[in-house]
């Protein structure tokens, strides 16, 4: 089957005003026909993003968001807030989300059914540590995360699941190609089991250390339908050739 690519950019805790610039840019100079183009700015700019990408080809999403619709939870957004801010996507259990504020698969879970709530695709993260790749735990620690984090009702429509090894965010390097197949191949069998059909339409992104140079070779790889971009994301020049990649 035919996935459509997505290109999806993680500006993380980077970007102020100024810096939509470089999202109208990127909607103006890579109009990306052939593929999808999602912006996940830091939550102040989600509004501005989305007003300012209306029209375009190029989506607005959000980084994270709490479980609940509203409450007492000091310093939170939600997935509702974000979809009244212009998102159409967010981001579920990045890593750094993970690592920093301890987000455990179940949290994530919640996180995602927040976002389906919401009207949102979840973009759900999974990815090994170094160190858990180095004792041969890459596959198990995967399908730990997948079986934990994307939660019954996940469907093509509502989510996409990025692989992100912690190991190569911001690194510079990258796993091997045959490396990042075997995990995505493991990926859909693992999404097949949960989802039976529903499962091959589902988008599975690479994530880590993706560049314009090496963006088209892993799009190339088997069960590779995009990618996560954190730090080639920030400039249209840079996120452009990768956007040009997903969409050859
Ligand atoms: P990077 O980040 O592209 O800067 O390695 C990827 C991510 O964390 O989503």
């Amino acid at each position: 089957m035919t996935r459509r690519k997505l290109a999806a950019g993680n500006w993380k805790m980077n970007g102020l005003k100024a810096a939509l610039a470089e999202a109208k840019t990127l909607a103006a100079e890579h109009p990306a026909p052939n593929c999808d183009v999602l912006l996940c700015p830091p939550a102040t700019l989600v509004a501005a993003m989305a007003a300012a990408l209306e029209g375009t080809a190029v989506k607005t999403g959000g980084q994270d968001c709490h479980a609940a619709a509203s409450g007492a939870h000091t310093g939170d957004v939600s997935a509702e807030m974000l979809a009244d801010a212009g998102a159409a996507a967010v981001i579920v259990g990045h890593s750094e989300r993970r690592a920093d504020h301890g987000e455990d698969d179940a949290a994530v879970a919640a996180k995602a059914m927040a976002a389906w709530r919401a009207g949102l695709v979840a973009v759900i993260c999974v990815g090994e540590t170094e160190a858990q790749r180095d004792a041969g735990e890459t596959l198990t620690v995967i399908g730990d995360q997948i079986a934990g984090s994307i939660p019954p009702g996940a469907t093509a429509e509502n989510t996409v699941v990025a692989y992100e090894p912690v190991w190569a965010i911001g690194a510079g390097r990258t796993p091997t190609l045959p490396q990042i197949a075997e995990v995505h191949d493991f990926m859909r069998d693992e999404l097949v089991k949960k989802m039976a059909e529903a499962a091959e339409g589902v988008r599975l992104l690479y994530g880590g250390s993706v560049k314009p140079g090496n963006a088209a070779e892993i799009f190339a790889v088997s069960n590779v339908d995009g990618g996560l971009v954190g730090g080639a994301s920030l400039k249209a020049a840079d996120f452009g050739g990768i956007v040009a990649a997903a969409g050859a």
